[in-house]
């Protein structure tokens, strides 16, 4: 797939109701400051159209990116960010189970962990919330600059062993500096896509 439009569409906050969207939706879920919204960016070909930052907790809400009027980029809220409520972060769970749940449009989870840590229990969580929702995702490792190629191989099955997945589960490394394996997602994107 060509990118030749992006547009943030829709901004959801805990208190909005979801769109009811009628182009198919693929998600990117995943903790706080693992890479969500700079792999958005490097999949559109923008610098900086999602919001990035070095500080976790930046993308609080879920936001809608239509591509070329064909489908949607969904960034969701980061999980498992300290500095807020437990209360907010209670909100935020249901926000995103909420979504999982209700959208009649999602075909495609992306689930984001950082390559260089073991997946913890919110990611264990948001695999298993998202298999129980009949979504099979996909798992992105990121920031694959900051490990040594020898070590990769260890820390892809140490992330599959964690999280316990589904035979055949795609682990992708990625990098927003140097965008390795986008490609490689952006083929996942088109099957969705053209099927
Ligand atoms: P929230 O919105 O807080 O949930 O975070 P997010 O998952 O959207 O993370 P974001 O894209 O804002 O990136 C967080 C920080 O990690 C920023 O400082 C990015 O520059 C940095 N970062 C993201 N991806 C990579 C990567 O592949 N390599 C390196 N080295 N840094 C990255
Ligand atoms: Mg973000």
């Amino acid at each position: 797939m060509k990118i030749k439009s992006v547009n943030l569409e829709t901004v959801c906050g805990i208190t909005s109701v979801l769109p009811e969207n009628d182009k198919v939706e693929i998600a990117f879920a995943g903790r706080s400051n693992v890479g969500k919204s700079s792999l958005i960016n490097a999949l559109m070909n923008r610098k900086a159209y999602a919001r990035t930052s070095s500080q976790p907790g930046k993308t609080q809400t879920i936001n809608f990116y239509n591509i070329n009027e064909t489908l949607y980029f969904v960034d969701l809220p980061g999980y498992g960010f300290a500095k807020v409520s437990k209360d907010t972060v209670a909100k935020w769970g249901k926000m995103i189970d909420n979504y999982l749940e209700n959208s009649k449009v999602l075909r495609l989870v992306f689930l984001l962990v950082d390559i260089r840590h073991k997946p913890n229990a919110n990611d264990i969580q948001m695999y298993d919330w998202c298999i129980e929702y009949g979504f099979n995702p996909i798992i992105i490792a990121t920031k694959e600059d900051k490990v040594k190629r020898s070590q990769k191989a260890k820390l892809i099955k140490e992330i599959k062993q964690t999280l316990n997945v589904v035979d055949g589960t795609p682990v992708i490394p990625f990098s927003s500096l140097t965008k390795s394996g986008r490609d490689e997602i952006m083929e996942y994107i088109d099957m969705v896509y053209e099927g």
